[in-house]
């Protein structure tokens, strides 16, 4: 018996966009998932969220530990109508018993969209090429565009009246990590000015820099990576991230010591910025380490809405990435293979 490989997704789809790195959407893009996560943030008010993702699942690949993308991600599915599948190595064959490639092609037969939180690059760019519904990168060892996205939309929400993204200045406080160099590739490409705030040992690699350099050509936004703390004084957001990550715990102490403390977020760093300056922060934050309790708790935080933001966004991406292919369910068609199981069943 010969069947149609899937029925309720058409496979090798059209056009089909995966989201490794916010880099690689236009400003159009961008603002158009923002404006998408407007509405659906207004229907979660509302308690009103049409079920756009109505019977369609995410898996969701963690190699690595999530708070706010594995919790945001399912708790996004289940409130659009379909599920989330949390998938660790612990539980599928990912890469040990089962090549990538063919988890990529299972998976894209029974899912709707992939998202993947990754140790290594080339385990999502591999999922990318085999699989036939949408990849979305959960933060690798490059890129967070998931978390780019929330960030955007949080400032957008707490900016001054009468301002655009794009007549800001970000300025991120530490180490060239994931989601600096995202923010990097991100602001400029948007249009927002960037820095980075460090000891010289841990800027942003060259590569990455020439790439930000192509973006300020077209947008007119301009970047610096500095050790100086006075350039914080232009700037209209801090961000913070945490001086070291799960992988470089054997250079917790030497990391330690080249941040702490000049380059901790504290109030009186904060006092520093322009006036109403915003406090982001892309959590789990160390108050003990790369952030004051005092700081984060101040009136000019938003960390946490940003945090919230996640599930925002996550909704926005499950739709964007996936209604193109939405298929409504002929009900006529429904009864038909009713009656025809019914009839079966009936004889069994
Ligand atoms: N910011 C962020 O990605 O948080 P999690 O690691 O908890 O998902």
């Amino acid at each position: 018996m010969k069947l149609p490989s899937s029925s309720a997704t058409d496979l090798h789809k059209k056009n089909m966009r995966h989201m490794i790195s916010m880099k690689d959407f236009t400003t159009q893009e961008m603002d158009d998932m923002m404006a998408l996560m407007a509405l659906l943030k207004q229907a979660r008010k509302d308690n009103a969220i049409p079920p756009l993702f109505k019977n369609k699942s995410v898996g969701m690949i963690f190699e690595a530990g999530s708070t706010r993308t594995r919790v945001s991600f399912e708790v996004a599915a289940t409130l659009l109508g379909g599920h989330g599948l949390f998938l660790s190595p612990r539980d599928i064959h990912l890469g040990a018993k089962e090549s990538i490639d063919d988890t990529a092609r299972v998976l894209s037969r029974m899912c709707d969209i992939v998202m993947a939180r990754t140790n290594d690059p080339d385990t999502v760019d591999a999922l990318c090429r085999m699989s036939t519904v949408p990849v979305i990168n959960g933060l690798d060892t490059r890129f967070h565009p998931t978390q780019m996205l929330a960030d955007l939309f949080t400032i957008k929400e707490h900016m001054p009246e009468g301002k655009k993204l794009s007549d800001l200045t970000l300025a991120f406080m530490g180490d060239a990590t994931d989601v600096c160099r995202s923010l990097l590739l991100t602001c400029t490409k948007y249009g927002m000015n960037f820095k980075q705030i460090g000891p010289k040992k841990y800027h942003m690699e060259e590569e990455w820099l020439k790439m930000a350099d192509e973006f300020c050509k077209e947008t007119g936004a301009n970047y610096e990576i500095t050790e100086d703390l006075s350039a914080i004084e232009s700037c209209d957001v801090v961000y913070g991230d945490s001086f070291y990550w799960v992988t470089q715990l054997d250079e917790k102490e030497e990391r330690l010591k080249a941040f702490m403390p000049d380059y901790v977020i504290t109030e009186a760093l904060m006092q520093r910025a322009k006036p109403g300056a915003m406090l982001l922060h892309c959590l789990p934050a160390n108050d003990k380490e790369e952030v004051t309790r005092e700081a984060l708790e101040g009136n000019y935080s938003v960390a946490f809405d940003e945090a919230e933001n996640r599930l925002t966004a996550q909704m926005a991406i499950l739709v964007y990435f996936t209604h193109k292919y939405t298929k409504k369910p002929d009900e006529a068609l429904i009864k038909h293979h009713e009656t025809e199981i019914n009839n079966f069943l009936e004889k069994l």
